[in-house]
């Protein structure tokens, strides 16, 4: 694992930023998988300011989203779909055929085989940029997925809820299931950059890289990974 620590949010975003463009710049039809949340929203500016600045074209990248809760529509202002053309797809040249987000409406199983399919059409994941919950959960893979798992229709925790129900008006308008990528499907990207900042993740980041690989910790999984990247600020950092 590659750990950098950073002087702050907007540091570790940049410095992500400028790896995440050399790896482009080296294959510019890259298949790129992107979370949503806070965390990634820096790197997002960065990339749709180097954009405007004529940084790099996405006209041949392929996208695909880690999640989508369960039983919103692409147009309800909590989708990650809406959330990603919002914050990134909108302000780049990506083509829209070639963004890929788990749809959470219908036959949610079908989704996930239709998901997998797609992937695996594409030829998997180059670069997968990951944040992370509190309690290691990556995509959403909470405590106790197995690590086998491709694309799946996930419980969400109580934790997952609370953390997320900032961004709805009360906790029960929070989706209690999503489709996500599994821990299998992110494991098998051929390049990971992890970015989490602030003091309620240290204990994740902890565990992440000095714990056991266990179930118990979804992202500790990740030291089995051959190429990973870590961008944390001095709070995520803190109990390394
Ligand atoms: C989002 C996702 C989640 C988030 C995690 C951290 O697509 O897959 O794993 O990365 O919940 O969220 P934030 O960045 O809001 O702290």
């Amino acid at each position: 694992m590659n750990i950098i620590l950073c002087d702050n949010y907007d540091d570790a975003s940049q410095k992500a930023y400028k790896l995440l463009l050399e790896e482009l710049k080296r294959n510019s039809s890259a298949v790129l998988g992107l979370p949503t949340g806070s965390t990634p929203l820096g790197l997002y500016k960065f990339m749709t300011d180097g954009f405007s600045e004529g940084d790099f074209s996405y006209e041949d990248i392929v996208t695909f989203n880690l999640d989508e809760y369960a039983g919103l529509s692409r147009d309800d202002p909590n989708s990650y779909f809406k959330f990603m053309m919002d914050n990134l797809f909108r302000a780049l040249d990506v083509k829209i055929e070639n963004i890929n987000i788990p749809s959470g409406l219908g036959e949610l199983e079908e989704n996930c085989r239709i998901y997998d399919k797609k992937l695996e059409e594409a030829g998997g994941i180059d670069i997968q940029i990951l944040g992370i919950g509190r309690n290691g959960h990556i995509g959403f893979n909470e405590p106790g997925t197995p690590f086998e798992l491709t694309t799946h229709i996930a419980e969400l925790s109580t934790h997952t809820r609370e953390d997320n129900s900032r961004f709805f008006t009360s906790l029960d308008e929070v989706p209690t299931k999503a489709v996500t990528l599994g821990v299998k499907s992110i494991m098998n990207a051929r390049k990971i950059i992890l970015i989490a900042v602030g003091n309620e993740k240290a204990d994740a980041l902890y565990n992440t890289i000095h714990g056991p690989v266990t179930l118990d910790c979804p992202s500790s999984i990740l030291q089995m990974h051959p190429d990973i990247t870590l961008f944390l600020d001095g709070a995520a950092g803190s109990r390394l």
